[in-house]
Parts: structure tokens; C-alpha cells; sequence
């Protein structure tokens, strides 16, 4: 358990940094939702806010006094029970509270939960466990607020930079190996006394055939292959549900290329540039990460495939996704009261991604954390490391 001082130099920190990736933004920026799986950044400024006034504050600061009793209703995502919030796909609509009234939020409860630090004796560890998944949480919406960022302006018709020298393409300066794993009995799952989330425990044993991984990420080269392949044009490759959002929403290349001028490029989080070959695919749904194995004759690792052999492999640049779908693991429980809500209601029609990206906050994610998202989703750092 994080002690009393470590925690509250986490928060500190976290709260920062969260302003310190919105600083590059314009006004304008702060306010658009452009698809609904996009927040405007705004709203995520607000949203972590309200996340430690519901969960701390209010149940953990005598006599709190709110900042303003419609943030609930503004800023709640998807906590049912704690009551009525604006539909997600609104939030892009909301010219008001302003951007200058949510930073007044923010320190507001800022300052409110430094308070609960410096006067509070009985730091209980129940406490002590909310405040640092509030932490952990807001870094999760900090990886969100750079994808998300990414999305408004990478989909505006300008392409706008929003940070000169981001580096979100480093190269894999090594040789491509297939690491082989035995197949035996292996354990899956956090152990431990550090920070970990509640899908991430009941810890227990899985058998593994013998398979091979390998030890570097698709690269963008390899994957403009299977496009010159006609891949996209090969029914074989998809699942059925896939086929049809491939043909439905016209997908013919990963999010963010541009093919210009007989030319691919590639939107970045500092403007438009050549498609860098050599650096690891990005973007793809897990539907484009499964057809693509199947062209190479290939498939995507299991979740647990993935966590035995993570310590042979470099990792952290993309979330890679997983044959696996996300379910609990056993003697799963979810945790009591609204944040029950946290994980456990996802898990149905979801894949687990495993790794971490370029836009993952420092010291946020680890070898048993598992992301999930719905198999169509790529605007998140996805790629693709094979198994066979
Ligand atoms: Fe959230």
C-alpha cells in the first residue's frame, strides 16, 4: 500500500500534468467532440475533477462544500448509480461551463483534497485506495486527453501540430526474432503490494501450448505490404462483422495515413509527415490486427501468451492488441458501490490490449494491466506484435 506522503506527491504530480498536456491547446480546441468516443478536452478536465469530489470529497472531507452542484451532472461518465448525467454523445455540445470555469474547478478540489492531506490525522486505507485510483484514473484520462487531442486535430482538414518533436514513432533498432515459449502451466495476474486495478487480480494458472512470439512490433513497412497486397480487397482475411465496417465506414489504411500525391503519409501529434517504415503500426483496429495476421499466415498472441512472454520483449510504445477477449478473471469481485462500475460492466464484446503507448502517463501502466476496447476502435496507440 502507497504510503500517506508518496500518494499525496502522486496526486500533486498527476494533477499537474494533466494541465501541463493542455497547455499547447487553443480555446477552440477544448470544445469539440468530433465522434462520440472522443471527449472534448475540456470535458476530461472536468471529468477527473468530479471524480475526486464524488468519490473522496464527499464522502471523506467533513462539511465539504460543492464547487457547484450540476458538476455531477455535467461530469459523470458512466456511474449509474450515482445518478443522471448529459448523454455521452453531448458532451461536444456543452459551450458552457466554460474552459476558464473548469480550471476554477480544478483548483478548487485541488486545493480541497491538499486540505484533506494537511488537516486529516486518520488517513484511513480505505482512503488511502480511493485517492490513489483517483490518481490512476486521471492518468488513464491523461493517455485519452493525447489520443483524443490527436483525433480533433488530425481529423481537422488543416492538420494542425499540437506539439513540435512529439515522440510517438520510435524505432525498433533491433532484429526481428521469434522467441519460444514451452508450453507448461503458467501464473497470470498481479501479485503484490503495488498499485494494481481490480480486473487485474485472482491470480491463477493457465496451460499454454508451445508457441512463438515475436520480439518486435509490426512495423508500418510491413503492414503497407499487406495493402499493396490488396488485403483490404480480400474477404478471406476478415471476420464477417468486419468485413462489413471495413466496407461500411470505407476503411482502406490505418487511421491517420494519407495517401498524397502517390505518397503515403502520416498525421502525427506534431503535424503531418512521411510515413515513417521503419517505426511501429499504429492505429488499426483489432479487426485490420486480425486480418492482417491471417495474410501472414500468422495470429495475434492470448492475453496470457502475451503476459509470460512480456519479460523477453520490449513493450510500451503500442497497446497490442490480444486474441483475448476481456472476462474476469477467476474469483473476479467487483468492487462495493459506484465504483463497482469501474471495470466489470465491460466485460462483454470486448479485446484486451496489452503493453502501453507512447501517450501512457509515466509509471501508469504494467506487466498485468489490461486495456480493452471494442474490436473497431483505433484511435488509441493500437498495433500489432504476431504470434504463431
Ligand atoms: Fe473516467
Amino acid at each position: 500500500m502507497i504510503s500517506k506522503e508518496n500518494l499525496f506527491q502522486l496526486f500533486t504530480e498527476t494533477r499537474a500534468h494533466t494541465e501541463i498536456i493542455c497547455a499547447p491547446l487553443e480555446i477552440e480546441d477544448y470544445v469539440v467532440q468530433p465522434v462520440v468516443d472522443v471527449s472534448p478536452p475540456k470535458w476530461h478536465l472536468g471529468h477527473t475533477t468530479w471524480f475526486f469530489e464524488e468519490f473522496v470529497l464527499k464522502k471523506y472531507q467533513k462539511d465539504y462544500k460543492l464547487f457547484d452542484e450540476n458538476s455531477a451532472f455535467v461530469f459523470n461518465s458512466y456511474y449509474e448509480s450515482v445518478g443522471e448525467k448529459v448523454v455521452r454523445t453531448d458532451r461536444g455540445n456543452l459551450s458552457r461551463p466554460t474552459v476558464a470555469w473548469i480550471y476554477e474547478y480544478r483548483s478548487y478540489v485541488t486545493k480541497a483534497i491538499s486540505d484533506l492531506f494537511n488537516n486529516s490525522t486518520n488517513f484511513s486505507e480505505e482512503l488511502l485506495n480511493v485517492m490513489e485510483i483517483g490518481c490512476h484514473h486521471e492518468k488513464q484520462h491523461q493517455e485519452l486527453l493525447l489520443t483524443d487531442i490527436k483525433y480533433i486535430l488530425g481529423n481537422n482538414p488543416l492538420l494542425p501540430s499540437y506539439q513540435d518533436n512529439f515522440k510517438e514513432n520510435s524505432i525498433q533498432e533491433f532484429k526481428q526474432e521469434w522467441l519460444t515459449i514451452p508450453e507448461g502451466v503458467y501464473e497470470i495476474g498481479h501479485e503484490g503490494d503495488s498499485f494494481f486495478y481490480d480486473n487485474e487480480i485472482g491470480r491463477h494458472k493457465v496451460y499454454l501450448n508451445q508457441y512463438e512470439i515475436s520480439n518486435k512490433l509490426v512495423t508500418n513497412g510491413e503492414y503497407l505490404e499487406f495493402i499493396k497486397d490488396k488485403g483490404y480487397k480480400d474477404v478471406l482475411l476478415w471476420h464477417a462483422e468486419a468485413w462489413d465496417w471495413i466496407n461500411t465506414e470505407n476503411i482502406t489504411a490505418p487511421s491517420y495515413w494519407h495517401f498524397v500525391d502517390g505518397n503515403w503519409k502520416q498525421y502525427t501529434l506534431s503535424g503531418l509527415q512521411d510515413l515513417n517504415l521503419a517505426a511501429p503500426l499504429a492505429h488499426v483496429s483489432y479487426y485490420e490486427a486480425f486480418a492482417f495476421a491471417q495474410w501472414k499466415g500468422m495470429r495475434l498472441p492470448t492475453e496470457f501468451e502475451w503476459e509470460v512472454a512480456q519479460e523477453k520483449f520490449k513493450w510500451g510504445s503500442r497497446w497490442e492488441w490480444t486474441e483475448s477477449s476481456y472476462d474476469a478473471y477467476p474469483n473476479y469481485k467487483k468492487a462495493d458501490g459506484a465504483l463497482g462500475e469501474y471495470n466489470g460492466k465491460f466485460m462483454v464484446n470486448q479485446k484486451v490490449l496489452r503493453g502501453g503507448s507512447v501517450a501512457t502517463s509515466a509509471n501508469h501502466t504494467r506487466a498485468t494491466y489490461r486495456n480493452f476496447f471494442q474490436p473497431h476502435l483505433r484511435w488509441q496507440f493500437t498495433g500489432v506484435r504476431l504470434a504463431k
